[in-house]
Parts: structure tokens; sequence; C-alpha cells
């Protein structure tokens, strides 16, 4: 397949849209970037077009699809009762965040096929907040089933050069429209249950949530593997996010941190194996230059979370066999970040506090 590429800065940029518009009209696929990460995206009622995401990307049959809408009538053709839009609480949560990133779980409408919510009797929607994505949504008339546009199981797509190494040849165009804003994927958010449950941390935070819900909000756990072992987010229960080389995360004082990264990295030179530590502003002084993918300022966790992706990728990219992360504290967006970190690791998080707590007890 020829994939063709719309630079919407080079083109002009509504007939560059009205072209992407025209390709899923027909049933094609195109990738968009949001301001969460690039989706992968086509009309959410053509089942064919559906299936083809699921070939483009290898995804698993049974992993259900966002429908990305640029307003709310287009919510009403998707859900099983419009008139659940009128409850006040449902409305509050999608005025405080829509457009953004957000998705909303809702019991769906018989418009919404198996293959986008994948046997589920729910589908999961949201408005994205970038403007091409609500422009293309637009001139295609129809909600936009999109996962993100990366091959399943990578890191996902936050700029247009992640989107080409995944998808070129495999979609029918990709719109470059710059970097993503927040990095990370929407929060998923279950409202049909009590109390809500977030099945998947991001930008907006539990707290956010409470503090418009004037109420609690459950966060699932995201292991997701309990006796009952059936995740609600089917997506949770999947390796992801994962770049080639192996990825350890590491917890504790900065300093302690360090010292058993460098120890690593020096263990892993001596076996001919390519290190690599993803490390922050505040700590990169205590590593060797050549070693270290920067992830941002722990200030400033937002720019760890724009930039998390795209160091798994750059670690890729430098032949990393062994990845050495650090962590960052789970305060706000770092829920989302530890979240997609400990993923990446296969849940290989090393506690070094636990280990020297431990080393004191026995020593005394
Ligand atoms: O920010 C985002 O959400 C991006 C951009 C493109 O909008 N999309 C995205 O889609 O991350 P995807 O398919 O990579 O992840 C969707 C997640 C999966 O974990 C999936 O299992 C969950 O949302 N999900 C989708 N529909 C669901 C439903 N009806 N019930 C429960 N979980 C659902
Ligand atoms: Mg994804």
């Amino acid at each position: 397949m020829r994939t063709e590429l719309i630079d919407i800065k080079e083109s002009t940029e509504d007939a560059g849209l009205q072209h992407a518009a025209e390709i899923l009209k027909r049933g094609g696929l195109v990738v968009f970037p949001t301001e969460t990460v690039y989706g992968l995206g086509a009309v959410a009622t053509n089942l064919t077009a559906v299936t083809g995401i699921f070939q483009a990307k290898g995804r698993p049959a049974d992993n259900p699809l966002i429908v990305h809408v640029a307003d709310y009538e287009m919510i009403k053709e998707l859900v099983a009762d419009p008139q659940v839009l009128e409850n006040e609480n449902l409305r509050r949560i999608m005025e405080q965040f829509w457009p953004g990133p957000l998705t909303i779980i809702f019991e769906k409408s018989s418009s919404v096929g198996n293959a986008v919510s994948a046997g589920l009797s729910t589908v999961g929607i949201r408005m994205p907040a970038n403007e091409t994505a609500l422009k293309l949504i637009r001139l295609t008339g129809a909600g936009i089933a999109a996962p993100s546009a990366n091959t399943s199981g990578k890191p996902s797509p936050t700029a247009p050069q992640h989107v080409i190494q995944d998808m070129i040849g495999k979609v029918d165009a990709i719109i470059c429209g710059g970097t993503c804003k927040v990095g990370l994927e929407s929060t998923v958010l279950d409202m049909t249950c009590d109390p809500p449950v977030i099945l998947r941390p991001g930008a907006v935070t539990k707290e956010q949530l409470q503090a418009v819900l004037g109420r609690e909000v459950w966060m699932a756990n995201s292991l997701a593997e309990n006796e009952y072992s059936i995740p609600k987010a089917p997506g949770m229960k999947y390796r992801h996010y994962a770049p080639k080389g192996a990825v350890t995360v590491f917890m504790g004082n900065e300093a302690l941190v360090a010292k058993e990264i460098n120890r690593r990295v020096k263990e892993a030179e001596q076996k001919g194996l390519v290190p690599r530590i993803i490390a922050t502003q505040q700590t990169v002084c205590y590593y060797e230059d050549a070693y270290v993918v920067m992830m941002g300022d722990r200030n400033n966790p937002e720019t760890i979370a724009s930039m998390l992706f795209s160091a798994l990728r750059t670690c890729d990219e430098q032949g990393a066999d062994l990845i050495f992360a650090e962590a960052v504290s789970r305060e706000g967006i770092g829920e989302a970040i530890m979240n997609r970190l400990v993923k990446a690791a296969g849940y290989a998080l090393v506690n070094l506090e636990a280990f020297s707590e431990a080393e004191q007890n026995s020593s005394q």
C-alpha cells in the first residue's frame, strides 16, 4: 500500500485535511495527530475499515477502540440511551474536560459494531483537544475509531517520525502535525459503574475528577490480573509501550538509584551489552553523558509525560539491550507516567529503599 504523507504545515491546511477526510469516507485508514498521541483512524461505522486498523497495528481483536467525536450530536448515535447525556455528573465531567485527554465509557448503541467494541456492550468516546483532529472529524462527518498509531506493543507515537517508522505502507495517509502536547494516552474513565473507575490513568488525574464530581473515584488495579482475570479495559492485559531493550525501573532516593544504575551499566558493558539510562534534568549529573537519554524535568512532570515514549524509542534507535529508567513521583500526572514506565518494563520495578532498609535491619 502506498502511504501518502500530508504535511499540514506545507499544504494549505484545509485542502490537506479535506483530502484526508475523503480517504476516510471511502473506507481508508488515516493517521492523525491528537493532543495525547497520534491515532490510527477509520470511520467507526465502517466494519471493513475498522478491521483494517487491527491488521495495520497487529492488534488483538479483543481490545476495543476509542471513538473520537467533534461534538455532542455525534455521541447520541453511539450511545445506547442519549438521555444519559443529561446526567448531571456526566455533564459536569464532559464540560470540564472535553475537548481533552479523557475517554469516557458509555453503554453502546447498535451502530457501534463488535469490531470497535471487541464484543463488549460498551464504547469508549473521546473529544480530542487538537484542532487538526477536530477539523478532520468534522470534515468526515462521522465518529472516527482510532487506537494509538503504533505497532501493537510498541511505545505510542508522539511525533510524525514515530508514525512513519511503524505505519508506512500499512495505511493510506499520515497527517504530519507536529509533536503531541501531552505525550501519554488519555485517561479512560468508566462511568457506567458506581463509583466511577479510572481504567487507565492519564493527564486528567483522579484528584481532578474527584474535585469535579465531589465524590470518590476508584483506580483500577493496573495489573488487572486478579482472580476474576478479565480486565475491564482489555488493553491493560497486554505488554505495552515496550522498546526492544529490556527496561528496569528503579525507585528510591536519587543517589541510591544513581549508584545502582551506574553499577548495572558497568556490568552490562563488561558483558558486551549496550546500556542506556533514562534520567531527568535533576539527575543527569550522576551519569556519563554517552549513556543518558533525557526524559524531562522532575519539577515539571508534564515535560516527562511528553518525552517518555520518545525516550523509549531513542533507546531502540541507539541499539540499547538494557534500559535503566528512574522512577518519578506518582503525584498528579506522575501516576500515568509510572503506569506506562512500569508496563514498558514488564513490571520490572526495583525498590531500592526497601532493599537498603532490609540491609540495615539485617546488619543491626
Ligand atoms: O489518547 C488516547 O486515548 C489515544 C488517542 C489516539 O486518542 N488512543 C488510544 O487508544 O490510546 P488505544 O486503543 O491505544 O487504547 C485504548 C484503551 C485500551 O486500553 C482499551 O482496552 C480501552 O482503552 N478501551 C477502549 N474501549 C473500551 C471499553 N469499551 N471498555 C473498556 N476499555 C476500553
Ligand atoms: Mg495503544
